[in-house]
């Protein structure tokens, strides 16, 4: 059990929530000023504008994790991102540093949707119908520190986005099927890429019983990917892509491996956040890209590109509902406190499952 099970974000006070933005930037340049090498402020790439200015550092929920456990001086790290991203961080970052995140309500609604106890269950369910010992669960560093001690615990691994093929080959080096938690198009997208295709899968529903899969199903499978999807990513369709192709016939298109597979297949290359971002970077002068990721940061690779022409895939706007949370208000708070010598927002995985967790996340830092 995580110290954070239950988040309840209380509400700010009028001194944060009225605060003018120039009274926000003042406030927090000074706590930044008065608390020096002791705080470190980590921004994900779906953040907002007003808030990864902000940041010391700038990455993907995997970059950022080490980042927080690289730096030896910081005590204080302010994570803006979500919820499994500060406890990563948590898990790899010494006794001495306290992880933060400004609102307790950034969670994530994908790694939501894969619950221990549901994933528990899950496995006796599996134990039931075939040798579970050659089942190896890998679970999508989009998930609780929970899950990735379940994962540590039953010889599985965390991955990324970037890394899913490595570690996936890896699981079938040790085992006949994978587990997959918790994003089923993260699975699927990679086993395609591995070379299988869907008579190998099947998706397992945690709302039915055996997954709602026959026995002889979970036994024919290579891959059980559970039913679980961001919902940011899971909106854009073909529709877009061809949409986006009749505007711009020399257009580029590149989306996040979330997407669905029919998005995936039609697009031009597919990649995690930190690709997308090279992606970008190293299209000449004059490139038409359309991306398929969150808004707030194909909005800012455009505007960071005015010589290429970016634009999101989905034309009606596609943010981070939980990411967006975050704002200069949470940040300004969570800083003030600090400032005065207490800490808010703390984010702690306890010790049991802090040691499992990182059994898994240095599994894949050993594989890839
Ligand atoms: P990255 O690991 O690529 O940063 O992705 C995190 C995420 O939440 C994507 O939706
Ligand atoms: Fe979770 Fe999707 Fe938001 Fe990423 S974009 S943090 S997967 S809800």
């Amino acid at each position: 059990m995580t110290t954070t099970a239950l988040r309840l974000q209380r509400p700010l006070a009028d001194r944060w929530t009225l605060a003018s933005p120039e009274e926000l930037e003042e406030s927090i340049k000074t706590s930044k000023t008065a608390l020096g090498d002791r705080l470190l402020i980590l921004g994900h790439h779906y953040q907002r504008d007003e808030v990864i200015r902000w940041a010391d550092s700038i990455g993907d929920s995997f970059k950022l994790a080490r980042f927080a456990a690289d730096d030896q001086v910081a005590t204080d790290i302010v994570f803006c991102g979500v919820h499994f991203m500060a406890e990563s961080a948590d898990v790899l970052t010494g006794d001495h540093q306290r992880v933060l995140l400004p609102d307790l309500n950034a969670g994530c609604s994908m790694a939501d949707m894969a619950d221990i106890d549901q994933v528990e269950e899950a496995w006796e369910s599996l134990a039931d119908v075939t040798d579970v010992e050659r089942i190896v669960p890998i679970t999508y560093m989009n998930s609780s520190a929970a899950l990735k001690a379940f994962v540590g615990r039953h010889g599985g691994a965390v991955c990324t986005s970037s890394n899913a093929a490595a570690i996936l080959r890896w699981a079938l080096d040790r085992g006949d099927k994978v587990l997959f938690v918790p994003d089923q198009h993260l699975g699927r997208n990679t086993g395609f890429q591995m070379g299988y295709d869907h008579a190998d899968m099947r998706v397992w529903d945690p709302r039915q019983e055996l997954g709602g899969l026959s026995p002889a199903d979970v036994r024919a499978a290579t891959f059980l990917l559970w039913k679980g999807h961001c919902s940011v990513h899971q909106r854009f369709q073909v529709a877009h892509i061809e949409r986006a192709r009749l505007d711009h016939p020399d257009v580029r298109v590149i989306v996040h491996p979330e997407c669905s597979h029919d998005v995936v297949s039609h697009a031009d290359e597919v990649g995690s956040t930190e690709y997308i971002l090279a992606a970008v970077e190293r299209a000449p002068a004059g490139s038409v890209l359309a991306i398929g990721t969150e808004v707030h940061m194909v909005q800012r690779l455009a505007r960071l590109h005015p010589d290429k022409t970016v634009f999101t895939l989905d034309p009606l706007i596609c943010p981070c509902s939980t990411m967006f949370r975050i704002d200069e208000p949470h940040l300004a708070w969570v800083l003030d406190e600090l400032v005065e010598g207490r800490t808010v927002n703390q984010i702690t995985v306890d010790a049991d499952t802090a040691e499992w967790a990182r059994v898994a996340l240095q599994r894949m830092l050993d594989i890839t």
